[in-house]
Parts: structure tokens; C-alpha cells; sequence
């Protein structure tokens, strides 16, 4: 009888759970109102979901499909969003906060960003704004972060070239261009030394999409995959690259500890440990559920290598959660391809939620710095009532 009525139980929590990518927090009570086709003032938006509330509203409907899609039924998708919550704080009370906001800064590469989170590649920056990726590199610039911009100009997916983008960095800035390669040796040194003279900073190889993707949301609206052929991308491949250039090349896409020890043994720089934000193969883990994989198996992996990791990031306490398992940086796709309808503002107002969040979050966790998180701050044993 008890286990019966658990089970009733637990499968109307199931029933019942909303797709977390807009949680109800009020915005239709408060900016309901606004009329369709335009957007509310960038002042009365609170944080980093709202700015999707914004975009479905504004954007033409296959526009912010192309953002806002997963892989087939999206459960990768949704599992990013929610796996934060299966996992409860264990926060230290009674210590002093105040030095936190000087603790923000990290290195990337060698590189001094202002916080520990990044812009991720995204495609199709001029779906939200006329002057698409430019607003990233602006809006990266004035926040002191990392963008990385994606696969630029011949590509469909880019509206400016990387030689037009690399020109509107400020001085001195940093910025790492991703790329999909197509295992033609000649085309893909080509296209190396194209991104080394732009200026770019580091390379960053997208390695999970060998066979292209299959995003039903999408394809309704001929706005499918960024990437359709099967490629042989191997190891050897890698080894090839590394040779033409001397700039580090990063892996984006790692999704399993058995990658990520290969990394290491190839001499990868930095890995990204990313399911492509549930748009490539769905029932891919998240990056924490990665993370937690690498912890068991093979912790060693830890300090061998820097390890950056995104997918479903909308809260500080999710970057810290993601922090807090050792990365070194967390990247935000999908929040800074929306916050673009508003241009390079909106772009700035993700930075700077997010670094308020992060303060808010760290100081209520009991750190006196971001550098004292470790993963004995966070309760490990899944929580399922939550997420
Ligand atoms: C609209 C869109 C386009 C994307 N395009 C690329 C791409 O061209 N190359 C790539 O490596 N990843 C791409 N990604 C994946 C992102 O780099 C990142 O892994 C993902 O967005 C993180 O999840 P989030 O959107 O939940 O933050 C794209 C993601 C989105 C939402």
C-alpha cells in the first residue's frame, strides 16, 4: 500500500515537472503584457531565462527554434537543465564573504579573463540581431570574458568572416575560434592558416558531431543540422593537426572518461566536456553527470589537463556546481544567443547577472573565495524529488 501510493506519488511529481528552460518565476504576471513582435526593456529582465521569455516572444518562430532546439526528443536537452538540482548544497555558515567579488578572475590557457565562464560557440548569430556575432565579441570585450566564436564565414551558419570578426576585437583581447573540420588535409591546413592570421588565440576542434545531428524541432522548420556528412575524425587526424600549427587545440565535445583519458594521451590541451546542449545525440550525460564519471574513474584526469565544461548553465550556482568538481571554465550557449536580440547590451547584461549570481551563490555557500570550492560542497547522492 505505502509503495503503491509512492509510486502514485512520484509519478505525478513526473507528470507534473515543466521543462525548466522557462521556469515560472513571474515574468507573464509583471511583463505579460508586452506585445508580441517587441521586446520588454533589458532593466525589468532578472535573470538569464528571461531572456528566452524575451527572444520566443520576439523572434520569428523558426528563428528561436534554431536556438532553442535539442536532438530528438530533446531529453539531453532537458536533463542539462535539471541535473542541477538532483545535487543539494552542503553550504558552511559563519565565515567572512566580503573579499569574493576580487576572487572572480581565472586564467584560460594562460589567458586572464574577469570570471570563470565563457561565451560557447553557437551558429547563427544574425537569427537574433542584424549585427549577430559581432555584439559576442563586443559584448565579451566590455565583460572582460572568453568568446568563442564558431565556424565563421564560407560557412551558412556565420554572417561575417573570421578576418571581419578578429577586426572588431578591442585591443588585446582574446578570442578562440571553433571549428569542424572535414579530414581534407589540404582544405583543413587551408582553413588553419586562414584563423592563425585572422588572430585567433586557440582552436577549438568540435569533435561530437562525426555524423551531423537529428533535430526533429528544427527540421520542421528546414533549420536542421549545422553538420550532415559522416567524417572520419580519429585520433591520428589529431595528431596530424597539431603538427601544422602551433596553436593549442582544444577538444569540444568530450562525453565520456574513456575520451578524455585519450586526450590526455594525445596531448590535447584543454578538453571541453559538453553534449553539444543536448543538440547532437540525445541521451548524450550532461557535463556534470560527465564530471562525476571522470571523479570515479579517473580523478588524475583533473590535474593533466584543463577541463572547461557547458550545457544547461542559467544559474551561478550552476557554474559553481560545475566549479566545484574541478573546471576551469564553464561556458553559457543558448542565454547569449538570445540576450543578442537586445545587441551588444544584452550580451553585457548575461556577463553581468551572471557574475552577480555567482557572488550571491558562492557567499551564501560560505566562500571566502571562488578558488576554495571543491566538491565537498555539494551533496553527491542524487536528490530526484528536485530534478
Ligand atoms: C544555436 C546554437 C548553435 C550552436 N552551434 C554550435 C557550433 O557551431 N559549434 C559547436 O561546437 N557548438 C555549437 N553549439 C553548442 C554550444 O557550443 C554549447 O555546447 C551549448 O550551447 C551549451 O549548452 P547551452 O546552450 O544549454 O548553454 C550550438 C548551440 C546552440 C544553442
Amino acid at each position: 500500500m505505502r509503495a503503491s501510493l509512492l509510486v502514485s506519488l512520484a509519478s505525478g511529481a513526473l507528470a507534473a515537472r515543466p521543462f525548466l528552460s522557462e521556469p515560472d518565476t513571474g515574468i507573464d504576471a509583471v511583463l505579460g503584457d508586452t506585445p508580441e513582435g517587441s521586446l520588454p526593456d533589458l532593466d525589468d529582465l532578472v535573470g538569464l531565462p528571461d531572456f528566452e521569455w524575451a527572444a520566443r516572444r520576439y523572434l520569428p518562430l523558426a528563428n528561436y527554434t534554431y536556438y532553442q532546439n535539442g536532438a530528438a526528443g530533446e531529453w539531453s536537452a532537458r536533463n542539462n537543465l535539471e541535473v542541477f538540482y538532483r545535487y543539494l548544497w552542503r553550504a558552511r555558515q559563519m565565515t567572512d564573504v566580503t573579499g569574493l567579488p576580487d576572487t572572480l578572475q581565472t586564467t584560460i590557457l594562460g589567458h586572464n579573463f574577469s570570471a570563470p565562464f565563457f561565451i560557447s560557440p553557437c551558429a547563427r548569430g544574425a537569427n537574433g540581431h542584424v549585427d549577430g556575432e559581432l555584439n559576442l565579441v563586443r559584448g565579451a570585450a566590455a565583460g572582460g570574458i572568453l568568446y568563442i566564436t564558431h565556424r565563421v564565414k564560407p560557412s551558412a551558419y556565420s554572417s561575417y568572416t573570421a578576418e571581419e570578426l578578429f577586426a572588431a576585437r578591442e585591443e588585446g583581447q582574446v578570442i578562440f575560434q571553433q571549428l569542424y573540420l572535414n579530414t581534407n588535409i589540404t582544405e583543413d591546413t587551408e582553413t588553419i592558416r586562414r584563423m592563425e592570421n585572422a588572430g585567433a588565440d586557440a582552436l577549438v576542434l568540435t569533435i561530437d558531431s562525426s555524423a551531423g545531428s537529428n533535430r526533429h524541432r528544427a527540421a520542421r522548420f528546414g533549420a536542421g543540422s549545422a553538420n550532415t556528412q559522416l567524417t572520419p575524425l580519429t585520433w591520428d587526424y589529431y595528431d596530424q593537426l597539431k603538427n601544422i600549427t602551433s596553436l593549442p587545440i582544444v577538444l569540444k565535445g568530450v562525453t565520456s572518461v574513456e575520451t578524455a583519458k585519450k586526450a590526455v594521451e594525445h596531448g590535447a590541451p584543454a578538453i571541453v566536456i559538453s553534449n553539444h546542449g543536448g543538440r547532437n545525440l540525445d541521451g548524450s550525460p550532461s557535463a556534470l553527470e560527465i564530471l562525476l564519471e571522470i571523479h570515479d574513474q579517473a580523478p588524475e584526469i583533473l590535474d593533466q589537463i584543463e577541463i572547461w565544461a557547458d550545457g544547461g548553465v542559467r544559474y551561478g550556482g550552476d557554474v559553481l556546481k560545475l566549479l566545484a568538481l574541478g573546471v576551469r571554465a564553464v561556458g553559457i550557449g543558448r542565454p547569449y544567443m538570445f540576450a543578442n536580440v537586445y545587441g551588444t547590451e544584452g550580451v553585457e547584461r548575461v556577463t553581468e547577472m551572471m557574475k552577480s549570481e555567482l557572488i550571491i551563490d558562492a557567499g551564501n555557500l560560505g566562500l571566502e573565495s571562488l578558488k576554495e570550492i571543491n566538491s565537498s560542497y555539494v551533496n553527491w547522492t542524487p536528490n530526484h524529488w528536485l530534478g
